[in-house]
């Protein structure tokens, strides 16, 4: 896999974690950041190596912590929509990634770190994790989904109270409202994920990437959620995935899913 400025990669047993490295930033996101991310994704889809994915920030004490705001400072309204187009696409990338993709929430997770974690299919949160979109009081909005995948998590009263006011939530607030799936201590954030995507692993990778596309379409405007469904669900009928599992089930013996 490439070597990254502000990036570290790991592959093991299958799992790439990929770690946001700018801790004396507190892992802001610059463009060469967000282009980096787009980067590891995209290889990390094509790799037959790679089952699943982790993604965390450097250090104890942030995931990410915003765009890196010394970037923010001299942009026109036309290189505003330009950031703001690419960082999303590069983040619907994340979302749109058949592979499991985790946020592993090692602290603060605000503006565009808040959108990172939301763009990963789960969150896992240590419990000095901080949540928040505050880029109101930068006189800006968030821009990588924020104001689109919030209300997908916690409902539309809370997001936008949280987007108004830029107010920041503890890990325990965002389990309460649906954010994160777990709250752990800082030593079994990663051992957490590690056991969600073992059991991930076991199951077959066509239908993971199906169940990927079924979801995440019920959010495309346009796009009939319960349509793309059925599709998904006919696919599975051509997959040796399909055949494998319910060999297995019939021969009361555990799949072996090739992914195929
Ligand atoms: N962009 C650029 N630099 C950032 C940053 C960001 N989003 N967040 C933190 N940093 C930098 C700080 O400028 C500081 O750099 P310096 O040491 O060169 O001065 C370093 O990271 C440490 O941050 P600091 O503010 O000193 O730490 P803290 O513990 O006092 O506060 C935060 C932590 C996260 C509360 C605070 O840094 C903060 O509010 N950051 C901005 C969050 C934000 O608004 N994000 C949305 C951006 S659109």
């Amino acid at each position: 896999m490439t070597t990254f400025q502000n990036l570290l990669t790991k592959l093991e047993n299958r799992i790439l974690t990929i770690t946001v490295n700018r801790p004396d930033k507190l892992n802001a996101l610059n463009k060469q950041t967000v282009q980096e991310i787009g980067k590891v994704i995209q290889q990390a889809k094509d790799d037959a190596e790679v089952k699943s994915i982790i993604i965390t920030g450097a250090g104890t004490k942030s995931f990410v912590s915003g765009a890196d705001i010394n970037e923010l400072v001299n942009l026109s309204i036309e290189q505003g929509k330009e950031m703001a187009q690419s960082g999303q696409d590069i983040f619907k990338t994340i979302e749109d990634c058949p592979k499991p993709v985790i946020a592993a929430v090692n602290g603060y997770a605000l503006g565009g770190g808040c959108e990172l974690a939301m763009a990963c299919h789960l969150r896992v949160a240590s419990s000095n994790a901080v949540f928040g979109q505050p880029e109101v009081k930068l006189g800006l909005i968030s821009s990588y989904g924020g104001t689109q995948r919030l209300i997908q998590y916690v409902g539309k009263t809370k997001a936008v109270e949280l987007h108004l006011t830029g107010d920041l939530i503890s890990a325990d607030e965002a389990l309460r409202l649906g954010l994160v799936n777990y709250v752990t201590t800082q030593e079994q954030l990663i051992p957490k994920c590690l056991e969600i995507l073992e059991k991930i692993k076991s199951k077959s990778p066509k239908a993971v990437g199906g169940v990927i596309t079924a979801m995440n379409a019920f959010f495309i405007s346009g796009v009939d959620g319960f349509k793309t469904e059925v599709n998904e669900f006919g696919k599975c009928f051509s997959s040796e995935d399909f055949k494998e599992g319910t060999s297995a089930f019939l021969e009361k013996r555990k799949p072996n899913f090739s992914g195929k």
